[in-house]
């Protein structure tokens, strides 16, 4: 066999087309349906601060860490630690980032299968004339039961597959750049239809009005997992991404472009939905519930509610979209360079394995709801360990790396593209990453695990 051919690497055509990726990658199910669930079950204000503080101090310097070992590197997460670092255990961080990767394929595919579903019940009418209760019932009924969930699940997996197959430019550049402006500015009406409704001025008192009291050592945890979850950091992601990225572009900047992008979503999707939590009497510890009863409410009471919520329901797939496609790009890079398949053989493999994972973990509320382990059930499981232990863990190692063990002169030549662009910020990003984000991330983690 010849061995993979690095010369023929994909790669994104433009600043915009980066943005787009990187962008399409961090924003999804993690700003629209996630935040607003952990926030609610976390005390709301008080969470979204330290959210906050976390994604300026931490989110971005490793966002910029994995996107440097990327780009240096241009290769997959395991063989950029393996060029990097020649013979060290470094690689062992891109291992546990594909296996990060596998679950959360498993359980967020399943996710994004219930949006089609939602899809499918717009275009039936299947929410029309149903209160909260009624919605509420609707949903859990449907997690529970064991082929439709499945189906959809199946259905979503093959059409991230297919965007993959397409390729680094064609399929995930491209499409990412019509879908996300789309969805910001669905987003934007709702918030304004949310924030009309009567009594909703209470959602926005749970949202932005901290109550310290409320911020404990699990708080500050799920607000970590949170961070990195919906960054998409941690888990070499975006190594990948940054291995595919043009040597002109800056990449301080796009980390912060991200991250605001990302922030911003996730602040809109809580407007959106904590005004009409309350409107409704919807507690806001609905958990994983909370999105998929909160919305289709709205929309029952908008005029034209039906239009709005096939086009929200559309576009959160598609956000979900270009979200999986980042995850399943990880796997097949690392499978196509590591392992020396073809791009295509890496595909069919890491599909049929995500199947099976995402099918076990799609029937954990129905047939499978039985089986736990530690207490949780397997989707649970997944969501739970990716977000709170294995992204914030191999983000630790990230930054690590960078500062204490990869020489800098080469980090300095990555972040200033060769000495062309300024790096005004660089003794702060290197203090951060040697000393603020490790200690931080070690902190938060034992802490919020009960260790100290
Ligand atoms: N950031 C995505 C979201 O917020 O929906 C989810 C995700 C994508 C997590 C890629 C991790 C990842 F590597």
């Amino acid at each position: 066999m010849g061995g993979f051919d690095f010369t023929k690497r994909g790669s994104f055509g433009s600043r915009l087309g980066v943005l787009a990726a990187a962008a399409g990658s961090a924003v999804g199910l993690g700003n629209i349906w996630r935040f607003p669930y952990v926030t609610g079950e976390n005390g709301g204000g008080a969470f979204i601060l330290v959210y906050l503080v976390i994604v300026f101090a931490i989110g971005i310097p490793v966002m910029m860490s994995e996107l440097v070992i990327g780009r240096r590197s241009r290769r997959n997460p395991v063989g950029a630690f393996r060029i990097l670092a020649p013979n060290k255990p470094w690689y062992w961080v891109g291992v546990m980032g594909i296996a990060g990767a596998f679950m959360i394929m498993a359980f967020y595919t399943v996710v994004a299968g219930w949006t089609l579903e939602y899809l499918y019940q717009t275009v039936i009418g299947g929410f029309q004339g149903r209160d909260s209760d009624a919605l509420k019932q609707m949903f859990e009924g449907f997690r529970g039961e064991s082929l439709r969930p499945a189906l959809w699940f199946a259905v979503f997996l093959l059409a991230t597959s297919g965007i993959v197959w397409g390729g680094v430019r064609k399929g995930i550049e491209n499409s990412s750049k019509i879908m996300m402006p789309l969805l910001f500015i669905l987003l934007i009406i709702l918030c304004i239809k949310s924030l009309t409704l009567p009594g909703s001025s209470k959602g926005l008192v749970f949202l932005f009005s901290p109550d310290f009291s409320k911020i404990t050592g699990t708080t500050v945890l799920m607000a970590l997992g949170q961070a990195f979850f919906s960054l998409s950091i941690g888990m070499g992601t975006l190594i990948t991404y940054g291995s595919y990225i043009p040597k002109d572009n800056n990449l301080a900047l796009t980390s912060v472009q991200v991250s605001m992008v990302d922030l911003l979503v996730a602040i809109l999707a809580g407007v959106a939905i904590f005004p009409a939590v309350f409107a409704f009497d919807i507690s806001p510890k609905s958990g994983e519930a909370l999105t998929f009863v909160v919305l289709p409410g709205i929309f029952n009471q908008m005029t034209g509610g039906m239009i709005f919520s096939f086009a929200f329901f559309t576009l959160l797939a598609i956000a979900a979209l270009t979200s999986t496609v980042s995850v399943l790009e990880v796997i097949v890079a690392y499978l196509s360079e590591q392992l020396d398949l073809s791009r295509r053989m890496a595909i069919i493999i890491s599909t049929a394995a995500i199947f099976i994972v995402g099918g076990a973990t799609s029937l954990s509320s129905g047939m499978f709801k039985g089986i736990k382990l530690f207490g949780l059930n397997i989707f649970d499981l997944f969501n739970f360990t990716t977000a709170n232990i294995l992204l914030p863990l191999g983000g630790l190692f990230l930054v690590a790396f960078l500062g204490w063990f990869f020489p800098q002169k080469h980090t300095k030549d990555e972040l200033s593209n060769g000495g062309t662009i300024s790096i005004g910020y660089y003794r702060f990003f290197i203090i951060t990453i040697k000393f603020i984000a490790p200690a931080a991330i070690a902190l938060v983690f034992l802490n919020g695990l009960g260790i100290i």
